[in-house]
């Protein structure tokens, strides 16, 4: 359904569009189920019934009974909470065109062709389970649903890797080579046991005896507001603030990670932030929004970002078109996955609900 654009709401002033969004969001009262994740702006987060990771609002949709999940999140969350609920069930996003860049980073096509490559080793459903990041495409999730794997956020990525590793020898992760390899060596996985997978190159740029001796092959996608972070902003933070805390993303590269005290999905380092003692200074390395509403929110306490970087997709989401979506209830911005595409999808996704 093509995104029609919220014109009606150009020329009302901020205070108007708040006021229309608490009037629409009331009478929709328990009919109405508004989820945002972490990294949308204060603008947008302050209406949402559920604020959260990937995980706890994946969980949140699949256990609502609203007959509208208005989501808001980037696309393929709205999509991952359309497979999880039931189908007179609508979710909606505020802006449509707010994608995942590294969800784009494997295409159905992309990991068909990697599956056939692999057929050279053995049977591919024999010695490979495939682990998709909840950041991928919902045709990805569906291929991992068809091949016997299963769905994973940054919460839940080592219980998945576990169990991936003692259903099949090998485990194929994607699209994120960062928290597939952060995750592996969080698991004690040898970093010789483990390998890039290129998808435009042949093999995916191995040779047939690094594939064999592979435990973890990783997808070559990335998230560009994360991989910005360096050792070397580490080291620079600490050096200006000696005794403080440093907590990223695991969607960092490892070098960051290693250099860091902690590493886990946005609502670890909410809860992170949440527990650390007042007069602490902590250094975040993930998107800035969450970065600021955490330092209003927490006064007593230092909270910095290792270097400012906004996730522009998360920021298209705007009150306006939050209220766009709330007047128009279930009749514009609807999210609706393919039927053949949603059910081996939501095997993949059950399968991490279950772990
Ligand atoms: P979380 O699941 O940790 O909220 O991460 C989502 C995301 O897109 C991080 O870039
Ligand atoms: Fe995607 Fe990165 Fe934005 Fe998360 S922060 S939604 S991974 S582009």
């Amino acid at each position: 359904m093509p995104n029609s654009s919220p014109e009606p709401y150009l020329d009302l002033t901020d205070e108007e569009v708040f006021a229309r969004i608490s009037a629409a969001r009331a009478a929709l009262g328990g009919d109405a189920l508004v989820l945002g994740h972490h990294y949308q702006t204060e603008a947008v987060v302050r209406f949402a019934d559920v604020r959260g990771d990937s995980y706890e609002l994946s969980k949140k949709a699949a256990g609502s009974d609203a007959r509208l999940i208005v989501f808001c999140g980037v696309h393929f969350m709205a999509e991952s909470a359309d497979i999880l609920t039931r189908p007179e069930q609508t979710v909606v996003m505020p802006d449509l065109d707010a994608g995942c860049p590294m969800a784009d980073m494997a295409s159905l096509g992309e990991l068909e062709s990697a599956w056939v490559q692999l057929a050279e080793l053995g049977r591919p459903d024999e010695l490979f389970l495939p682990v998709t990041y909840i950041n991928s495409r919902a045709e990805v999730k569906a291929f991992c649903g068809l091949h016997g794997g299963l769905i994973c956020t940054s919460a839940n990525a080592g219980k998945a890797l576990t169990w991936a590793l003692q259903q099949r020898p090998k485990t194929f992760f994607l699209p994120d080579q960062h928290l597939g390899h952060n995750t592996a060596l969080a698991q004690g996985i040898p970093p010789e046991e483990i390998t890039l997978w290129d998808p435009v190159l042949p093999l995916g740029g191995n040779t047939r005896e690094a594939l064999r001796q592979a435990r973890v092959l990783l997808w070559k996608g990335h998230c560009h507001v994360h991989t910005r972070f360096s050792p070397a902003h580490v080291a620079q933070a600490r050096q200006a603030h000696p005794g403080a805390l440093v907590v990223v993303h695991p969607e960092c590269v490892h070098e960051v990670v290693a250099a860091s005290d902690a590493a886990g999905s946005t609502g670890f380092i909410v809860r992170y932030i949440e527990n650390a003692p007042p007069g602490s200074t902590i250094i975040v390395g993930t998107e800035i929004n969450l970065i600021t509403r955490l330092a209003r929110q927490y006064r007593d306490r230092t909270i910095l970002p290792l270097v400012s970087s906004m996730c522009p997709n998360m920021y298209k989401n705007s009150p306006r078109d939050l209220l766009h979506v709330l007047e128009n209830p279930g009749r514009v911005n609807v999210v609706r996955v393919a039927d053949e595409v949603r059910e081996p999808a939501r095997l993949a996704l059950q399968r991490m609900l279950d772990l």
